[in-house]
């Protein structure tokens, strides 16, 4: 078998929602640890290869962690370093690797490296950050800011300082100061982060905005376009990211990460193309390049998405496969027909075990974002209630979603606070936790769940799933869509119907002439049946045989 980033899922944690062990209603390290069971080490676990932590690192949750105000801390919310460290422990010894996000593109406001540098232009911190002067008054007596670039979370992405008498860059909130990585201190300290969270046992990045963290060094303003919703898409976004300079610094990074076998890092794609994210990829290092996230309940949608993908990156580049993350509407939401009634309800559920045999099979490293395994839908939030910061900022020059929704507390069981919180949860439960949770689908065979448990089993045992290559398979019907995946000897054959309907599906001949046998069904079709040449799916049904 490949190396465990290749062949192996990594199972996304928002640590403020998954488990709360002291009753504030907030997630937490040790609620983390308190829960591994679900994810790796039993035999009824889930069975996932690796975690990803969204930020624990002390931060004024102006972006719920993605300000860090201190990189090799850990927040007292969340618990302390040598909380961490035990929590790196015990899922070692359950074989689970640990992945975290670094945000290296700005800091908090409220660190002490920005602390210095907005108090003094000439301390030893003055150049850290993006600062410029104004160019002068506008007509309107307003000071002008260095250029036309925008905030990607809304407004100028410029701020002024009135301490330093000068205008800083924030990509995101006022709150997130663009770091200088041309000046060779930041990028020095930077790397030190990196040295450190490796003594401490991490196996892995995901880097968040990794592609931003070079401008253009003449800062010059970005090409106007038209068209677009909101004021970032009107312009060409060449100037603010996607700089050459990120190349050699990824070399640089790769080579610290590299000196202990056996680590990745992924970097997070920020608003690009497939064409910014293919050269992006390394050995060793994978890229979200959002392909699969946006895509709607259609069977020639994904197959366009993949089509795209695989001409992009072409054989040598291995994808990082993502349904769902703490950004985006939870994918068991996005994909599920229209309504609330009970039957809409499981032709969703029915909808999210197609979408878990898809994410779990296609070629590429997979990426199951938390609560995605029990279908969890959207929280219904209204705006006006909203917490994510860019959420209360939206208007019509900057509309954007609320990020809230997908970030809502696990269900683990029926109980109070569904097994989250003793107290009260930072976002409210769903309102079908006593219904949808961890314990109740552990318990059904068929549940969503249990599709994943055996799903996560069969790529295990499969190096054909885990490695293979990948070819789709033309069929007549265009709600089915289908693939093989091949490594040696070894062949899968997978197949769903994006239809309410049964459908025909046409199956290619085996390694060697060799027939398929079934090996999972969504619907319940018997296992170990052979199937060959022509088979009749169920109504959204996905089935894998092997050869
Ligand atoms: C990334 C994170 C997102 C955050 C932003 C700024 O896109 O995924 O949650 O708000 O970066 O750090
Ligand atoms: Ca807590």
């Amino acid at each position: 078998m490949g190396d465990w980033w290749r062949t192996g899922v990594v199972y996304q944690i928002y640590p403020r929602s998954y488990a709360d062990s002291n009753g504030d209603g907030i997630g937490d390290l040790a609620g983390i640890v308190a829960h591994l069971d679900h994810l790796a080490g039993r035999p009824d676990s889930l069975g996932v290869d690796a975690i990803w932590l969204s930020p624990f690192y002390p931060s004024p949750d102006y972006d719920f962690g993605y300000d860090v105000a201190d990189y090799v801390g850990v927040d007292p919310k969340f618990g302390t370093v040598a909380d961490f460290e035990r929590l790196v422990d015990a899922c070692h010894r359950r074989g689970l690797k640990v992945v975290i996000d670094l945000v290296l593109n700005h800091s908090s406001a409220a660190h002490p490296w920005f602390e210095a540098s907005h108090a003094s232009r000439t301390g030893p911190f003055a150049d850290w950050f993006i600062w410029r002067d104004s160019p002068g008054r506008s007509l309107m007596g307003g000071r002008r800011r260095p250029n036309n670039w925008r905030s990607f979370f809304g407004g100028p992405a410029w701020a002024w300082d009135d301490a330093r008498g000068q205008f800083y860059l924030h990509t995101f909130l006022p709150q997130q100061p663009d770091l200088n990585w041309r000046n060779p201190e930041v990028r020095e300290a930077l790397l030190g982060v990196v040295r450190t969270w490796l003594d401490r046992g991490v196996d892995g990045f995901r880097l968040d905005v990794f592609n931003t963290y070079f401008k253009d060094a003449g800062l010059r303003s970005n090409p106007w376009r038209l068209g677009g919703r909101g004021a970032w898409s009107w312009q060409r976004h060449v100037y603010d990211r996607d700089q050459p300079e990120l190349h050699p610094l990824l070399d640089e990074l790769r080579a610290i990460v590299d000196e202990r076998p056996g680590r990745m890092t992924v970097g997070e794609l920020f608003d690009g193309t497939l064409v910014d994210a293919a050269p992006l990829i390394a050995p060793r290092h994978l890229v979200f390049d959002w392909s699969l996230i946006t895509v709607p309940w259609s069977a020639a949608a994904f197959k366009r998405a993949i089509t795209a993908r695989d001409a992009a990156f072409g054989p040598g580049r291995w994808p990082a496969n993502v349904l769902s993350n703490h950004d985006q509407p939870r994918a068991a939401s996005r994909l599920a027909p229209p309504g609330r009634d009970a039957a809409a309800i499981a032709e969703g559920d029915a909808r999210a075990k197609v979408a878990a045999t898809l994410l779990l099979t296609m070629r590429g490293t997979a990426f199951l974002y938390y609560g995605e395994e029990v279908a969890l839908r959207n929280l219904s939030i209204p705006n006006a209630e909203a917490v994510d910061p860019p959420a209360r900022r939206a208007s019509f020059l900057f509309p954007w979603w609320n990020r809230d929704q997908a970030r809502g507390p696990m269900p683990w069981s029926a109980g109070p606070g569904a097994g989250f919180s003793t107290g009260r949860p930072w976002l409210p439960l769903a309102a079908d936790a006593a219904r949808r949770n961890v314990d109740v689908e552990a318990a059904d065979s068929a549940s969503v769940l249990s599709v994943y448990r055996q799903l996560l089993g069969l790529r295990r045992a499969s190096p054909a799933l885990g490695d293979g290559d990948q070819d789709l398979v033309d069929q007549a019907d265009a709600d089915v869509l289908a693939y093989v995946r091949t490594a040696g000897d070894g062949a899968a054959f997978v197949a769903l119907n994006f239809a309410s309907r049964p459908a025909p599906v046409s199956l290619p001949a085996g390694p060697a002439g060799a027939g398929w046998r079934v090996r999972l069904s969504t619907t319940g079709r018997a296992l170990a049946q052979d199937v060959s040449e022509r088979a009749t799916l169920a109504p959204l049904e996905a089935l894998v045989a092997t050869a």
